[in-house]
């Protein structure tokens, strides 16, 4: 098992290059099956969960080559057998279910085992499933080999009106990469209005799809018959940004985000500010500074784009384990997001919880421990954590950390962190 171990090396300072954005990238990976020809995806951050993606593909019969010094991605698929992900590669990872509208757009067909991924909560798939019926598609559970798959069949694919539930990220990216080869218009409504939406849009239409509205709770997709290769970079991950602008706060130091984009952490950035920290919107990045300040406790409540991001919600909570006053933090997208909340008791954190509300108060006294990751963000906020406590944190499970943040202790060195990997 890998662990981090991490010691308090006083305030944070430098500057740390944002990488592509994870949960954009892979969306983007998952349309390139809508095309014969190559597509070319430049900054693509070298991830567990990328690797995951490159396999899911290559297991089909596509051709993927990652190039992990340039950070490009090439992509071609026309060599396709397998309409479909496997278990052992689709427990990975939730976003595995991203293949199945690109697979039921090429081929009217998919089978895919059921989705894995960080156990934060219960996380269905049910809105992305009625919007495939919607249009037309046939869907099934199939059991074999010990796990469950969902079977999806469609002889023809029609535009049609979805309103969703829940602005799901993945359900609006899985319709509208079926929608784009539909016959006919797709509206989708009360669409997901999230960074990573705009950049599969964007991408898309790249291609020669026809998507409007994507960014607005309103998206119009006129289906086109053909689709061709393109070449994309994609947008800065926005978790990574709003991660080291924490790292920052948490341990009261300085650093310069380069090309972090400020629209895309507008909420995090003002919920710094509400605690007292300098954050500076700058021509080619974001800086925060927390430098010789007192910083104090502010309340928030996770809710989709643009409103406070829930992957940021638990590294928030630390930097509030270490703010003066008392805090509030409402989960409100998943229902089980609350895990890192024994761990960073485990270091002296003063909270108190139950079901989706956590009151915190803030304590100069946090002692380093031996806690564990229990998903990707959770660990990122143990790792925050650690770096405000006294002693040594180790942090268990660091795999989850390595799914979602690239170079992830050679970034948090850079900027003076004490943190190393063992293996
Ligand atoms: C994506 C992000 C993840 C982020 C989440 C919310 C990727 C690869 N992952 O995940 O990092 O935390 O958005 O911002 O982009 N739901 C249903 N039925 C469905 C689909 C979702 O009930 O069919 C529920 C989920 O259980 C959850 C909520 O909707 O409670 C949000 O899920 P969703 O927006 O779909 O998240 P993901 O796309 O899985």
């Amino acid at each position: 098992m890998s662990k981090y171990i991490v010691r308090n090396n006083g305030p944070l300072k430098g500057e740390v290059s944002i990488s592509g954005s994870k949960n954009a990238v892979l969306p983007l990976m998952a349309a390139s099956l809508l095309t014969s020809e190559k597509c070319e995806i430049c900054d693509t951050p070298a991830l567990r969960d990328v690797d995951v993606m490159c396999s899911i593909i290559r297991a089909m019969g596509g051709k993927v080559d990652f190039d992990k010094d340039s950070n490009c991605v090439e992509i071609e698929t026309n060599t396709i057998t397998y309409n479909g992900a496997n278990s052992e590669l689709a427990s990975k990872m939730r976003a595995s279910i991203l293949v199945m509208g690109p697979l039921l757009a090429r081929s009217g067909k998919a089978t895919i085992a059921l989705p894995g991924g960080c156990a934060i909560g219960a996380r269905p798939i049910d809105l992305h499933l009625k919007g495939f019926e919607a249009m037309g598609v046939k869907i099934w559970e199939k059991h074999f080999d010990g796990f469950d798959y969902v079977v999806a069949e469609a002889e023809k694919l029609t535009g049609c009106d979805i309103y969703l539930d829940f602005p799901s990220v993945g359900a609006t990216e899985n319709l509208m990469m079926t929608a784009v080869l539909a016959e006919g218009v797709t509206t989708i409504q009360n669409a997901a209005e999230e960074p990573e939406i705009v950049d599969l849009a964007n991408f898309l239409n790249k291609m020669g799809a026809k998507v409007k509205g994507a960014g607005t709770a309103t998206i119009r997709i006129e289906g086109v018959s053909k689709l061709h290769g393109t070449k994309h970079h994609v947008i800065p991950d926005r978790i990574e940004t709003g991660t080291f602008m924490l790292a920052a706060a948490i341990t009261r130091g300085e650093i310069k985000l380069k090309n972090a984009v400020a629209s895309h952490v507008r909420p995090l950035i003002a919920k710094l500010k509400e605690c007292g920290a300098i954050v500076r919107e700058e021509d080619d990045g974001i800086s925060v500074c927390a430098k010789d300040r007192k910083l104090v406790s502010t309340n928030l409540k996770t809710l989709p784009y643009p409103g406070f991001p829930t992957d940021l919600q638990s590294p928030f909570m630390s930097l509030l384990v270490t703010t003066e006053g008392t805090g509030m933090v409402i989960e409100t997208v998943f229902e089980n997001r609350f895990m890192h909340i024994a761990e960073l008791q485990k270091m002296g954190a003063i909270i108190d919880y139950s079901d989706r509300k956590a009151i915190i108060t803030g304590t100069d006294k946090l002692q380093g421990a031996s806690v564990k990751a229990t998903d990707l963000r959770a660990g990122a906020a143990l790792v925050l954590a650690g770096l405000a406590a006294e002693g040594t944190t180790e942090v268990d499970q660091v795999y989850y950390i390595e799914r979602g943040y690239e170079k992830f202790v050679e970034k948090m060195s850079g900027v003076g962190a004490d943190i190393e990997y063992i293996e």
